[in-house]
Order: structure tokens, then sequence, then C-alpha cells
């Protein structure tokens, strides 16, 4: 079976790992991992003020707030994204406002002037599918206009622009170890700040539930022995199951895509999870030269180059007509490739509404959304996989 989104960074020493920790649950929360992910973090990026959390939203929600911006300030953001960045923006009673993208899926600096308004304090980018923004041309607008830059990495650890790491040019920036992102602890993140006076002002939370602990850590184990060895049958209906009683959590629950808030988050990184980060941040460059490998496959089968620029790889995008077609065909089969974004705003049931998006907002952003699809390149997908992928792409 191919996946690209179900439990895709998933070892057999992470599924050891998660197993030894189910027994641990004096470990669950307090302990010495989130420390130890913390300097590791703090040695990667050169930067000492870290706080973690238990998911990218968590961190941005805790970032904005610590902002202390006015209500309706607007926050800047691409359109073609997912609702969980758009989220925390509302739990702050900010309003998100959208920029068109480029076709290298990553925000556009003319469109970023035009959207620029006395109203806007926060320009949030994204570094889509692990490809660095244009930072030269970011940098000099967000200094012309005093707006507070705030860097997502949830696709982009790893990911370099010239010659500098991503996530170290923002006023302070975000990282995701959800359970298809560049390292994964099923959920986690952090926030990376430069500046000390904002550091100060960012809230300690409290724990989530030794239940919602229990959830994530039988997520490696529930999908790697009855979800994905099945998957046709009966793997694919039992995962619905075990979402459906709650054993496992979504990604996205249904309230968060109508904006909104689940009552797990904001919340500390357990230590339950910091331990499966930790395991997994130290795999960080295995990971990456093995993503590098796949994707260059997949660039020369399909002919496509690949820029010099250091990218996280995290998925490789592919531009076709009929993609929404091509993602259905390719799941009948059991080829989970990726649907990122097939709306402006994913998943494509969030309220475009609620999120504040009104169609005509970003057309380039509307039309990458019907014709982008996106391949998996993680440690479990070999080349003969990655050929069955090219395959059904030349039959479609
Ligand atoms: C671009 C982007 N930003 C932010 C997030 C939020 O990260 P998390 O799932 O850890 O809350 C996601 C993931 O869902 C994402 O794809």
């Amino acid at each position: 079976m191919i996946s690209i989104s179900i439990s895709p960074n998933t070892e057999r020493d992470d599924f050891f790992l998660a197993f030894k920790l189910l027994f641990q649950c004096f470990n669950w929360k307090r302990g010495k991992k989130e420390e130890e992910l913390k300097s590791l973090l703090k040695e990667y990026f050169n930067i000492s003020n870290i706080f973690l959390y238990n998911s990218g939203r968590s961190s941005l929600y805790c970032l904005l707030k610590a902002l202390k911006l006015e209500k309706n300030d607007q926050v800047l953001l691409q359109a073609f994204t997912c609702s969980a960045l758009v989220t925390p923006i509302l739990w702050n009673n900010l309003n998100p406002k959208y920029v068109d993208i480029k076709d290298d899926f990553n925000i556009d600096p003319e469109d970023l002037k035009r959207k620029i308004s006395p109203k806007t304090k926060v320009l949030i980018i994204q570094h889509t599918f692990g490809k660095p923004c244009r930072m030269e041309e970011i940098m000099e607008i967000v200094k012309e206009n005093n707006l507070i830059l705030i860097e997502d990495c949830a696709h982009a650890l790893g990911a370099e622009y010239k010659g500098r790491k991503i996530g170290t040019f923002g006023d302070a920036s975000f990282l995701s170890f959800s359970r298809d992102k560049v390292i994964s602890s099923v959920y986690g993140g952090g926030i990376i700040v430069k500046d000390l006076k904002l550091a100060e002002k960012i809230e300690e939370q409290k724990y989530p539930s030794y239940f919602w602990i229990f959830q994530q850590l039988l997520h490696p184990l529930l999908v790697n022995f009855f979800v994905v060895p099945f998957y046709s049958f009966p793997g694919k209906y039992l995962l619905v199951f075990f979402q459906k009683i709650h054993l496992l959590s979504k990604a996205v629950t249904d309230k968060e895509k109508q904006g909104g808030k689940p009552n797990y988050f904001p919340r500390k990184m357990p230590n339950a999870l910091a331990s499966l980060a930790c395991h997994q941040f130290k795999k960080i460059d295995k990971f990456y030269l093995h993503r590098k490998k796949i994707a260059n496959f997949y660039a020369e089968k399909l002919s496509i180059d690949l820029p010099d620029e250091k990218q996280s790889y995290l998925r490789f995008p592919v531009v076709k007509f009929k993609a929404h077609e091509i993602i259905k065909k390719a799941w009948s089969q059991n080829i989970l490739i990726g649907d990122w974004y097939t709306s402006p705003i994913a998943p494509d049931d969030a309220n475009l509404r609620k999120m504040g998006y009104i169609k005509g907002d970003c057309p380039i952003a509307e039309e990458y959304a019907q014709k982008t699809i996106n391949l998996p390149t993680h440690i479990n997908i070999s080349e003969k996989k990655a050929e069955r992928v090219v395959s059904l792409l030349a039959d479609s």
C-alpha cells in the first residue's frame, strides 16, 4: 500500500518506542524529553527561545496571543493553505486576509504589496511543500511596512534559503510535528522566537489529558498493525471506525472546519510525544536524503526541473489538468497520493466563509487548487513504489 498521509514517517524503531511508552503512563506528561527536544532545536536553529506545544495550531495560537494585537487586526497569509493555519488566527479574534500565490505555490510578493492596509499587523509566510519563499523580496516588504513576520515551517523543517535555515528569518516561526510532516510525533509543534521581549510574553499551557496522549501513542500502533497492512479490506474501514470511537484522533476535526476550537488546543507538548519527536529528529538527515532521492527520481521520470535551493521535499507537487479525478482514481486503487490543496483553504469541506475567504480573492490559488497533486517522498516510499506512482500518472 502507498500512502502519503497515514503514519508516513513511522519505521520499526518508532513503532517500538510508541509501544514502550504506552506502558509508561507515569512518563506521559512530565519528563526529561521536553528539555531534550528543546536543546536539539536550540542547537539546530541557533536560537535559544523555543517553546513546545501539542501542535502547530497551539503554537501559532500562543504566538499570536503573545503579540497582544487588537481585535480584528489583520493577519496576511497566502491562500492555497490549510484551515489549521487559519483557525489559530480566528481563535485570537483577528482577521485573516488572503494573498495570492505564484506558480511555486508560495506567496506572491506583488499581491502581498497590494493587500497591505493600515490594519495589517502580521504576515505569515508558508514555505509550501518545503520550498522556501522568495525571502529577499519578502524581507524588504516586511521592513518597509513595519510588519511582524511569522514563518510557518510546518512543511519546511530542514529547508534553507541561500544557505540560511528556514525558520530563522521571521521575528518568530512555528513548527509542526503532526502525522504527515517532516518529522512526526502524531501531534506536536513549537515556536522559535528571536525577540526576547516577545519570548517573555509567551504563556505556558497545561498538558493535554492522559486520554489524549494515549490516543496519539496508539496511532502508530493501530495504523501500522491493523490499517496499513490490510488497507483495501478491512483497513480503511477500521481507520474510520477507530476515529469514530475516538481510539484514533483526526488530523482536523469537523468543528475546526467551521472555525471552532477543540478543547485539547492550546496545550503543552507532553513528554511522551516529545520522546517520539526527539527520536524522529535524530533521523532528520536520513529522512532528508531519502526524500531528496525520491524527489530526484520523480523529477527525472516526469521531466520536471528541481531548483537548486535546499528544500525539505516534504511532498513532490505536480501540476496536472483534472488533478481531482487523478487523486480519486489513485485512491480507488489504494494509492493515497496527496491532495494538498484541492481548495484554496483545505480541506474541501472547510467552511470558506468562516475562514474569511471570499471566492475570487486569490484566483491563482483557486486555479492551482484545481490542478495540483502531490506525490509521497517519505522514508517508507521505495523507488519501486515511486515507479508505481509515476505509472499511475502516465495512465491518467
Ligand atoms: C501549512 C500548514 N500550516 C500549519 C499547519 C498546522 O500544523 P498542526 O497540524 O501541527 O497543527 C499545517 C498542518 O496541518 C499546515 O499544513
